[in-house]
């Protein structure tokens, strides 16, 4: 990688320009400061910055006008905005002209730090070969090979070669049991038992006896003893899945044999022993539960050490062709994909993630007549245009309203021009080199 990264600090205030250079001098980089808009461009001339941060509000020319400037001139280096507490307008406006992030005054300066280095690496990865081109798969059972699935791959091959406790969190059909497999097959417990258990289909009462077994006698109808899953899975992992829907009293015992590996059957009296890998997934919010004393803490530190987060399908949206073909392959049919109709798919904010498009592809295929997907066989919810996701699923909070706003009219400008990245980039007045960047960022490529 070449050099010391050069950074320009942007700010009418000194002592803030001091005290945001002094800070990224420290980490080893070299950092030019300006004191205003004007002052900015002339720097940004003689040198071409890895990073640049600005103050919005400035005499002469502002943090806005700076970022319009450099546009014009070309691609502008990663920029980061400042700006004022709940400014949210401004931030909408700096992103859509092309800032790769902002932050609202006030903000940690780790905060600072983590942007400026994170700015620094895409700005450098947007001019380097995207990750992973190869199309091999992130995890091994899972199609995909997005940045945001290469990450969750990333923790869950550190973990599986422990035997701590793997918590997956993600909504609904994103995989999370895919990857609680992943987790088993890439540990050296793979050629022992993966046992899965889904709390949520069973009777509390039941799911007690699922988990721990029974001795003969133990309630009606319990005519013979019978092992639990925490014991067929002894040497291996147990998976358990809706890990939110466990009643307390079972949750008492889940503790129990997590802290030292010992538990009863149901009905029995005689302590066994068993060493078993927990993995759990659930699409609830445990620290919610926890706060309103439906999830008992000392369990949740006890299941949360490692924690897997699967991101929903339409941030990954680069994954969907893979998954398509898959999905195609796997239905044994050589069905032809058009154009419009994987740009519908790409768009689509898939509530319902993997498992809705599985089942978006087995409706088209019995629809089909001919040779190719069409769009009209598409459910009617994805006919419409870019759909924003209603606000009760949609992300929480700033950056999420902003990336989603942001990933739309990138979308429609791509679909609109067929995919031509510098006509699109023109439209959106942002360089190619941050278009490419933010494509890769959400996931958007050209369909297949
Ligand atoms: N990356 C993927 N590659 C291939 N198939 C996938 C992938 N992700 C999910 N699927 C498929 O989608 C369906 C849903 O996946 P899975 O059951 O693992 O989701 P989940 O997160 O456990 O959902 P839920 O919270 O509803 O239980 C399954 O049929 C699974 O095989
Ligand atoms: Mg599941």
């Amino acid at each position: 990688m070449a050099g010391k990264p050069r950074i320009l600090i942007v700010d009418d205030k000194a002592s803030m320009r001091d005290m945001l250079a002094m800070a990224l001098a420290a980490k080893g980089m070299e950092v030019t400061q300006a004191e205003n808009g004007a002052k900015a461009l002339e720097a940004a001339k003689a040198t071409r910055f890895d990073a640049i941060v600005s103050d919005l509000k400035m005499p002469r020319l502002d943090g806005l006008g700076l970022l319009r400037a450099l546009s014009e001139k070309g691609e502008p280096p990663p920029f980061i905005m400042i700006t004022a507490h709940g400014s949210v307008k401004d931030a909408v406006e700096a992103m859509s002209l092309g800032a790769s992030d902002f932050m609202e005054k006030p903000f940690e300066l780790a905060e600072f730090e983590f942007k400026v280095e994170r700015a620094i690496e895409e700005g450098r990865a947007a001019g380097a070969p995207p990750p992973k081109p190869s199309g091999e798969e992130a995890l091994p059972g899972l199609i995909g090979s997005s940045p945001q699935l290469i990450e969750v791959a990333d923790i869950v091959k550190r973990a599986a070669r422990s035997t701590v406790p793997v918590l997956i969190l993600g909504e609904s059909g994103t995989g999370k049991e895919l990857v609680a497999r992943a987790v088993h097959e890439l540990s050296p417990r793979k050629d022992k038992a993966f046992v899965a258990v889904h709390a949520g289909a069973l009777a509390p009462g039941v799911l007690e006896s699922e988990l721990f077994g029974h001795e003969k006698g133990a309630f009606t109808g319990a005519d013979s003893q019978r092992k639990g899953r925490f014991e067929t899975a002894d040497g291996g992992s147990l998976f358990l899945d809706e890990l939110g829907e466990i009643p307390q009293t079972t949750q008492v015992k889940l503790l129990r044999v997590l802290q030292d590996k010992t538990f009863e059957r149901v009905g029995g009296s005689q302590q066994l022993r068993t060493d078993v890998r927990l993995v759990c997934a659930t699409n609830r919010n445990l620290r919610e539960m926890v706060k309103d004393g439906d999830f008992r803490e000392d369990l949740f530190y006890r299941v949360n050490v490692v924690t897997v987060t699967m991101p929903p399908l339409r941030e990954r949206a680069g994954d969907i062709p893979r998954l398509v073909a898959h999905f195609l392959a796997k239905e044994g049919t050589s069905l032809q994909v058009p154009e419009p109709v994987m740009a519908r798919l790409q768009a689509y904010h898939w509530p319902g993630n993997v498992r809705e498009l599985e089942n978006v592809i087995r409706r088209c295929i019995a629809l089909s007549t001919g040779d190719a997907m069409r769009v009209e066989d598409l459910p009617p919810e994805m006919l419409e245009a870019t759909r924003l996701p209603p606000g009760e699923d949609a992300p929480q909070g700033l950056v999420g309203d902003l990336e989603r706003i942001e990933r739309n009219s990138l979308l429609n400008a791509l679909t609109e021009t067929g995919w031509n990245v510098s006509r699109s980039a023109r439209i959106l007045g942002v360089g190619r080199t941050a278009l490419q960047y933010k494509m890769k960022k959400y996931g958007l490529s050209k369909p297949a």
